[in-house]
């Protein structure tokens, strides 16, 4: 699938008197940017990370990464996970047997949750490794084996396609590499994973193929990292055998996303000059942030500029893939973001959301807000299915240039396009500047088309700012300063209406630097909404609720989300999202003077204002 990239000719008409003549090409967008990960902080024991997967943090902020919209984030990377499965004893016929009771919680939780986990083989089953040293290789084989049919069993197979199978996170790496693989070692694991997915695939019609990925290196020297290169150099040899069907590698920049696509550049490059049968296959850059470190506090970690980041590392992603044959078979990129920050480094660190512990209420709690980046990647889920390549358009007299994405949709489905335009990396200033961009339709009397733009502005949807110029960055923000903060966590709702004219017009001179701006369009031929799935309500403290819902398939055109209450059976419902432009699925609730206690649900507004139906509804009651 992946390599085989459809080249779409510009399927509309072209306009008669203007630039729009020359046909463009686009492609099939395939979402290759939708993973996150993170490591659990603490020791790596089984208890403690135990503690760390189910606490209130580590939960809260998986029903955040959930709260964005549809297919927004689907795989989640986390690093000891198969730490929480524990050895029983051998049966009588000398097979280890295990208790996936902890790790059948956490993933039963994910799975309602709607993501899909990648599972990386990093443990040391339960200590049974160190003890039976000479029967390590079949120790690997019947653990993925067992991994991957008890899985099997419990969400079948469909679910279980969709997973991602990956080898030891960057085995040689001292911190990660507990088990001292030596490189015979290593090369014996990686088979023996292999060996035990297929075995754990195996039926008596279909039996189902589970990849395996990896080394999830970082590839620094041969000397430095024998163990990556051992397996890249042993695969090579004979391709038939490699036990891994995607290469996945880690680099990440310095500071700068360019930098992430020289440094990825440079080591394929490398791999392919020296291994040349690793052409062909399916590459992964599963750790591919700006730089390196999460939990080292950036100042542009905290807003749009890392927002803005994660969009041009995307964006060059897509760019190199259809130019660049180094890259044609990137399969995906996985941004390391789902850590949870702590004190005093709120915004700062590499982080989807703010983390506050509030060590100030009886009992503690944390609170959590939506950072920049999060919304972008809502904002990154909103494309359409083809693409053009990465427009740049240069700004008079500067070297400025604004980077446009053009999306839309496929031909013989209603109209839907969706530009993502943002100022490149670096820019300081772009003068008074109006954009005009004739758009690739005519306007009939029989279709109407309504738009909308939204934008991420630095200063403006940016809640850390409000932060430190509002509350003085305080550890403890208190109800108003929360609202305010989340009030600035969406992106804006600039503009929006029917468009009279196929053009889009927007002086763009006074924004603040750095934004991201999302256009999209839709034809009135698209599907009404469908009713949302009833509300999920969590508590995160007294008079205060986490409310998030399931979206419906078909939610492209979708402008915001409206929430109601009712208070008793016999109240009026009452809109309690007025003034607030939710564009993602979700609404912490937390009214200064009322309780919380009542009857919820939701409903869709499209760029119409046609409504979905109102959700089913959902009681909640304080406890
Ligand atoms: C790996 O080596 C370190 C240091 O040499 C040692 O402390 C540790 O016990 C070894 N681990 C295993 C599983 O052998
Ligand atoms: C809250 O308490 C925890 C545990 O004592 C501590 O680690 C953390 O730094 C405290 N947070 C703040 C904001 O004071
Ligand atoms: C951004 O500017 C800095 C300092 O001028 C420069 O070192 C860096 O290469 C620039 N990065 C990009 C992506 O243009
Ligand atoms: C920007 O330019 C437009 C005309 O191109 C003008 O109408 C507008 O007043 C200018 N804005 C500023 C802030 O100078
Ligand atoms: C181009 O630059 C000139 C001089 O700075 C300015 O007058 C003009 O408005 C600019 N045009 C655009 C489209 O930015
Ligand atoms: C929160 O703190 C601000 C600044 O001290 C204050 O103005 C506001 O009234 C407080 N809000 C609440 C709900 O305590
Ligand atoms: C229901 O709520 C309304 C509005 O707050 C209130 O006036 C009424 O007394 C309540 N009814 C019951 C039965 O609690």
């Amino acid at each position: 699938m992946i390599g085989t990239l459809l080249l779409y000719l510009l399927a509309f008409k072209p306009l008669q008197n203007n630039s729009y003549t020359e046909e463009e090409s686009y492609y099939e967008l395939p979402r290759f940017w939708t993973s996150t990960g993170f490591c659990p902080m603490g020791e790596i024991r089984r208890e403690s990370l135990k503690a760390v997967f189910f606490s209130e943090e580590v939960q809260m902020n998986l029903l955040h990464i959930t709260a964005l919209p549809a297919g927004a984030i689907t795989h989640i990377r986390i690093h000891w996970l198969l730490k929480l499965v524990k050895f029983i004893q051998y049966s009588t016929a000398g097979v280890p047997m295990y208790d996936f009771a902890d790790l059948d919680a956490f993933i039963l939780n994910l799975d309602e949750l709607g993501l899909f986990p990648v599972v990386e083989f990093m443990t040391d089953l339960d200590g049974i490794l160190a003890s039976n040293p000479d029967i390590e290789g079949s120790l690997w084989q019947d653990f993925s084996y067992q991994v991957t049919k008890h899985y099997l069993n419990l969400l079948g197979a469909k679910k279980l396609l969709q997973w991602r199978f990956e080898t030891w996170n960057e085995p040689d790496v001292r911190n990660y590499n507990r088990l001292n693989f030596t490189v015979e070692g290593y090369l014996q694991y990686v088979m023996a994973l292999r060996n035990g997915l297929t075995a754990g695939g195996r039926r008596k019609v279909n039996s189902l193929h589970f990849k395996l990925r990896g080394p999830a290196g970082l590839f620094k020297s041969n000397g430095e990292h024998p163990l990556c290169w051992s397996l890249i150099q042993t695969c090579n040899l004979q391709m038939s055998h490699c036990p891994i069907e995607v290469l996945t590698y880690h680099r990440k920049g310095q500071g700068f996303a360019k930098e992430v696509i020289e440094s990825s550049s440079q080591l394929l490059k490398n791999v392919y000059e020296k291994y040349t049968n690793f052409r062909s296959i399916p590459v992964s850059n599963d750790e591919a942030d700006p730089i390196a470190g999460w939990s080292t506090p950036q100042s542009y970690h905290e807003d749009v500029r890392y927002a803005a980041k994660l969009v041009y590392i995307t964006f060059l992603h897509w760019h190199v893939k259809i130019s660049n044959d180094v890259f044609k078979n990137l399969e995906s990129i996985s941004h390391d973001n789902a850590f949870i920050s702590y004190h005093p480094y709120e915004f700062a660190q590499r982080t989807l959301l703010a983390h506050f512990r509030m060590n100030n209420s009886q009992p503690a709690h944390s609170q959590f807000i939506q950072k920049p980046v999060y919304a972008a990647l809502g904002m990154l889920s909103k494309l359409a299915t083809l693409a053009a390549d990465v427009e740049t358009i240069t700004l008079n007299n500067s070297n400025n240039e604004l980077w446009l994405l053009k999306t839309c949709s496929i031909e013989n489905t209603p109209l839907y396009l969706s530009w993502l335009l943002l100022p490149q990396e670096n820019t300081t200033t772009l003068g008074n500047f109006t954009l005009r961009r004739q758009l690739p339709f005519t306007l009939c009397a029989k279709e109407n088309f309504a738009y909308i733009i939204e934008i991420l502005e630095q200063g403006h949807t940016d809640p850390a700012h409000i932060w430190r110029a509002k509350a003085n960055a305080t550890p403890f923000p208190n109800k108003t300063q929360r609202a305010e903060m989340r009030y600035a966590q969406t992106p804006r709702l600039q503009a929006t209406g029917l468009l009279s004219r196929a053009e889009f017009e927007l002086n763009i001179g006074h924004f603040q630097l750095p934004w991201i701006l999302l256009f999209r369009v839709c034809s009135y031929l698209s599907p009404v909404l469908k009713a949302p799935r009833p509300p999920v309500i969590t508590k995160i403290a007294e008079g205060e609720i986490f409310i998030f819902w399931h979206e419906a398939d078909t939610v492209q055109c979708l402008k915001t989300y409206e929430v109601w209450l009712k208070v008793n059976a016999t109240a009026e419902w009452n809109i309690i999202s007025k003034d607030w432009h939710l564009p993602f699925p979700s609404f912490q609730f937390a009214p200064p003077h009322s309780s919380v206690n009542g009857f919820y649900r939701v409903r869709g507004i499209d760029f119409f204002n046609r409504r979905s139906k109102f959700s089913n509804i959902v009681e909640y009651i304080e406890i």
